[in-house]
């Protein structure tokens, strides 16, 4: 099958925009809250540090980054939906050091040498490959040397193998587009691009990894 831009489900809109936090509690049974405060502490954050966090959703993860860069940080969200960027307004208003921009993270972005860390939380796997190399070229120009990029999103697995729910959130849930991420090689993608020095965690029992790299 020849996979398109089309058939990706990544610009989330609509009801699930609009209650989508409440919609990821639900679907892994309460366990969500507890992963991405697990997956936000792994990113190892320090006081001060300049976050750009690719398709920021409803400002969850934001707000869950804040408190490790504090006050002489900053954080900032791209974010593309409307029900997305409302949400994430209303979560982070009384913060002056997370913003939100309107900006596409599949077109060239504006920042240079201007992050320590670019964080992307289930985005990637929505996008057809030059659109994810070209998200992929956006982080590594945004990082300052020596900063990392952070990827949570599926980790590289056999799905035939999967245990059924997953299997069955792949292939019916997903979009064709995440199966075919999570057969390609993530690592080999960064690689490419000239990033260094992974380092991994796993969550779900494997099947959710966050990678960092090093630029
Ligand atoms: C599956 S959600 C993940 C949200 C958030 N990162 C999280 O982990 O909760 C994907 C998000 O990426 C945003 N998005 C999709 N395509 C985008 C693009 N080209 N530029 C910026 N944001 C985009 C969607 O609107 C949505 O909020």
């Amino acid at each position: 099958m020849r996979l398109t831009q089309e058939m990706s489900k990544v610009e989330v809109k609509g009801f699930e925009a609009r209650y989508y936090d409440r919609l990821m509690d639900l679907i892994t049974l309460g366990y969500y809250p507890f992963f991405i405060r697990k997956a936000i502490k792994d990113l190892g954050l320090r006081e001060g540090e300049k976050v750009l966090d690719m398709g920021a959703g409803t400002g969850r993860n934001a707000l869950l980054m804040r408190p490790f860069v504090g006050q002489s940080g900053k954080i900032v969200g791209l974010e593309i939906g409307k029900e997305m960027q409302e949400q994430f307004g209303q979560k982070v208003a009384k913060y002056p050091n997370i913003e939100l921009k309107d900006l596409r993270i599949d077109e060239p972005l504006p920042f240079e040498e201007a992050f320590d860390l670019v964080f992307i939380s289930f985005v990637l796997h929505g996008f057809i490959q030059p659109k994810r190399d070209l998200i992929i070229q956006n982080a590594y120009k945004a990082l300052k040397p020596g900063g990392r990029f952070a990827i949570l999103d599926y980790a590289n697995f056999d799905v035939d193998k999967a245990i059924w729910p997953v299997r069955f959130a792949i292939r019916k849930v997903e979009c064709p587009l995440a199966e075919e991420f999570i057969q390609r090689d993530t690592k080999q993608m960064l690689s490419a691009h000239g990033f260094t020095d992974f380092e991994e965690h796993f969550y779900f029992g494997g099947y959710v990894r966050l990678l960092l790299a090093k630029k």
